[in-house]
């Protein structure tokens, strides 16, 4: 590995981790280096589909809060939440996942984070001994994914292991494939349901094979449930602690939950970590620590949020209306097919870099080439490069029209 050094003011040369050089440019990084040279078409409006960035309204009592709460942003904001959040946070899971009464008590099953990205990030740092099996620890993660499981993978030192999420797997991992002495000494595995990018809902009994897998080779298992509530028919995603009011064993499992993209309020930086009660002390422990929690009136602002469900059924149904226009307007081009859950669209169109070139400079959209979220793992084929990856976050009449020029470009 490659040691990187970098000049001070005073021109010493200071060794910084080199653990860095491992870090491939961000997707967004990369998209700017290739589009940003390249002229788009000035008669057209440009439209980003490439940030998952929900442009639908939230829901008016947000400012309302936050604004009768303003005399409490000159406080210092409780790492563990208010007793309020967590118990509004509490409430939904229950009511969400049909959890038995009682199961997830507030102040010991639930954490508050400023949104989850930077949440699961962190989990690396308690998940992640310096050794596992007397070898450097795996994390596990599908094949594409969402960066941020990579980059804490490599910034807490251990080796990410990509495990192929594709279209004749349904776009599940199969992490139990894996070999046994990589299994050994997995630390921590990843795993998003719905998946972003290809929208695939993990059923119950996949869950509780990954649960089952945990125990078996006690590594710790973080779900990203953060699409859990945009899903396309009538019966909501299953999630991980169903499974685990099974046996009402919570260990080891840890499930993420986001206001980004159930309440549309990604600026509002506020989501939850829930499951296993010694995880979340650790958790709380490192956020004492290093972390930034969320101010008093974003926490009652988020309470309220958690407590209706009528913006959230609000919402799903202008998704729904969203993939009937993708339907019409792209039938069975380009692979399309409705994902389970999430907002994503994840075309196969041969070329993902070249046709998101294409989009750009004849069309002016710009999407995210599939290769970007994934990475070869080791076996010189990237599962994501023939696609490219929608994000339908703009209203129906953008999205009719970008679906549009996408269908006539292609
Ligand atoms: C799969 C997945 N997980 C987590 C996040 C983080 O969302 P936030 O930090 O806004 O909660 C995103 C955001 O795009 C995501 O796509």
């Amino acid at each position: 590995m490659q040691i990187v050094t970098t000049e001070t003011n005073n021109s010493h040369r200071r060794i910084i981790n080199p653990r860095l050089n491992e870090l491939p440019d961000y997707p967004f990084e990369r998209l700017r280096d290739l589009l940003d040279p390249l002229p788009a078409p000035r008669n057209l409006d440009p439209v980003a589909l490439s940030l998952g960035e929900p442009q639908h309204p939230y829901p008016d009592f947000v400012g309302e809060i936050l604004h009768a709460n303003r005399h409490l942003y000159g406080k210092y904001p409780p790492v563990a939440g208010t007793p309020d959040f967590c118990l509004a946070v509490a409430d939904w899971l229950t009511r969400r996942y049909d959890l038995p009464h009682g199961m997830i008590e507030p102040e010991r099953h639930v954490a508050p984070c400023a949104g989850t990205r930077e949440a699961l990030f962190r989990t690396a740092f308690l998940a992640v001994p310096p050794t596992k099996a007397g070898h450097q620890p795996a994390v596990l993660m599908p094949n594409p994914f969402y960066q941020c499981y990579a980059g804490a993978a490599i910034a807490a030192g251990a080796e990410p292991v990509f495990v192929s999420a594709l279209a004749e797997n349904s776009f599940l991992p199969d992490f139990a494939a894996l070999d046994e002495d990589i299994l050994a000494r997995t630390a921590l595995v990843y795993f998003c349901t719905p998946g972003n990018p290809q929208g695939a809902v993990a059923s119950l009994d996949y869950l509780e094979n990954l649960v089952a897998l945990s125990r078996q080779y006690d590594f710790t298992l973080v779900v990203d449930e953060c699409y859990a509530e945009i899903y396309n028919g009538a019966t909501p995603p299953a999630g991980t602690l169903q499974v685990c009011a099974r046996d009402g064993d919570m260990s080891g499992v840890l499930v993420f939950h986001s206001l980004s993209k159930r309440s549309n309020v990604a600026g509002l930086r506020s989501g939850f970590v829930a499951g296993d009660p010694d995880l979340l002390t650790l958790y709380r422990r490192l956020s004492e620590y290093g972390g930034n929690p969320s101010p008093l009136p974003v926490y009652a602002a988020a309470a309220a949020l958690w407590r209706d469900e009528e913006h959230v059924i609000a919402n799903r149904a202008l998704y729904v209306e969203k993939f009937d226009l993708a339907e019409r307007i792209l039938s069975n081009r380009f692979g399309f097919y409705r994902p389970e859950g999430g907002f994503f669209l994840w075309l196969d169109v041969g070329d993902g870099e070249a046709a998101t070139v294409e989009l750009w400079t004849r069309a002016a959209l710009r999407v995210l080439p599939g290769t970007y979220l994934s990475a070869d793992g080791g076996t010189g084929e990237n599962p994501g490069s023939r696609y490219i990856r929608v994000a339908m976050v703009h209203d129906r009449a953008v999205m009719a029209d970008a679906l549009g020029r996408m269908a006539e470009t292609l």
